[in-house]
């Protein structure tokens, strides 16, 4: 395939999955809008309709809570397809949705949306709409998920990472139980292959997680402290802060400057704090059981997503460096575990595989950082696996294999990022 025809085909899959005022990740597998998707689809929506690109962000954010949090699923329609549908959450929202969040992309995507418009009235007068919504959020955030005002905010499931089964939570989850979970059917097991999907053992505790913060009424005020589950996680950390600094630019520019200094205070805190999850012995970041207060001993591409964030020279290289020495373990970069740990599973989602958003914000943040080779060998790595194997949802970092879902939205967005080298 020449680019050109892998441009064409990206376009295409956005097309196809595009519902109108939201695009869904694919077909059959995730029949509603997700967060994360949505913001990063956005980017590649705007290489070919900025609109259309605005537009996907202002409908996740119509579906705002009252109290910040923008969830990490909106079920715009009825589709039996999926589980844990709007039932199960039972969340009380006009237009239901999930009741946790996602990885906190928008802010970084709202900025580059807005810097690279042709249409400049439009996009400030869109910008200027979304950024106290955006700030709104990141409000939230150290409000409900960081109380004791540590700098850092925590996961309380697993879906909220966006990384859903990774090796990381294997130890946190022995504290979560099963006992008493309504008997269940899955869906995505049923689209995809079961053995490239979470186990029945992680799929009741992530159950398990739903049913407790349902019977404390989704109230954030409670959710945190009542967790068995809590865990600081680099990546998800990084992109907060990302996301706050390019606030905090992009409202400074617009001449709002109390949230250009609210997000500037987020941001220096984080990245202050984010040094306490360095580990001399992985070479990168570790997630933090904030259960128990340790370190979770898991080298997961979450702790190499801190590049993504402005972090010190010395540890981007350190985590450039880290970059290479998995190149050598693996034919495509980066594989969402090290492949010399022995949990490591090159077809199991999180457990292994790659992902293009993933190698997106790295590859984006080595490359601020001034590790292009890095930055260069993972742009290339992700090329090939589109020329290869298509755009699935996730591939075998060993051998390209596709994997999950097939023609899959921000797979194709990423694809229409990198060909315009926005990234790298
Ligand atoms: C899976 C992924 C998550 C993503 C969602 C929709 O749950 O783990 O990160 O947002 O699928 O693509």
């Amino acid at each position: 395939m020449t680019d050109p025809d892998l441009a064409a085909q990206a376009v295409a899959i956005l097309r196809e999955n595009d519902r109108g005022s939201y695009t869904v990740p694919t077909k059959g597998l995730y029949p509603f809008q997700w967060n994360w998707d949505s913001c990063l689809t956005a980017l590649g929506q705007r290489h070919v309709d900025e609109a259309r690109a605005w537009t996907e962000i202002e409908t996740l954010f119509a579906h705002q809570w009252p109290d910040g949090m923008v969830p990490h699923i909106v079920f715009h329609e009825r589709d039996d397809g999926y589980f844990p549908g709007p039932d199960v959450w039972a969340t009380g929202r006009p237009v239901p949705t999930s009741g946790i969040t996602q990885p906190p992309v928008a802010g970084f995507a709202v900025k580059r949306l807005w810097e690279g418009a042709a249409d400049r009235a439009a996009a400030e007068d869109r910008a200027r709409a979304l950024v106290p919504k955006v700030a709104a959020w990141h409000r939230w955030f150290f409000a409900c998920r960081d109380p004791g005002a540590e700098g850092l905010v925590a996961v309380l499931h697993p879906w909220e990472a966006g990384r859903d089964n990774a090796v990381d939570w294997d130890a946190p989850f022995e504290g979560v139980p099963t006992e008493g979970i309504a008997p269940y059917t899955r869906r995505d097991t049923q689209h995809a292959d079961p053995a490239h999907r979470p186990t029945k053992a992680q799929y009741d505790r992530y159950l398990w997680l739903v049913e407790r913060f349902r019977g404390l009424g989704w109230d954030n005020a409670r959710l945190h402290d009542a967790s068995p589950f809590k865990v600081v996680d680099p990546g998800f950390n990084a992109i907060l802060i990302r996301s706050a600094a390019d606030l905090a630019a992009l409202a400074a520019a617009l001449g709002m400057d109390a949230i250009a200094a609210e997000n500037r205070g987020h941001a220096a805190r984080g990245l202050a704090a984010l040094e306490g999850l360095w580990s001399d012995a992985h070479g990168q970041y570790l997630c933090r059981d904030r259960a128990t207060g340790g370190l979770i001993d898991s080298a997961s591409s979450g702790g190499i997503l801190p590049a993504f964030a402005p972090i010190p020279p010395a540890r981007a290289a350190a985590l450039a460096a880290r970059v290479e020495a998995l190149g050598g373990r693996a034919r495509y970069l980066v594989p969402s575990q090290d492949p010399a740990d022995p949990r490591f599973d090159p077809r199991r989602y999180w457990r292994g595989p790659v992902w293009l958003v993933v190698n997106y914000m790295i590859a984006d943040g080595l490359m601020r950082a001034g590790q292009g080779a890095a930055a260069a060998r993972i742009t290339a790595d992700s090329l090939d696996l589109i020329r290869a194997s298509g755009f699935a949802e996730y591939y075998d970092p060993l051998d390209g294999a596709p994997l999950g879902g097939g023609r899959f939205t921000w797979t194709a967005a990423m694809v229409l990022e990198f060909l315009a080298g926005d990234a790298a």
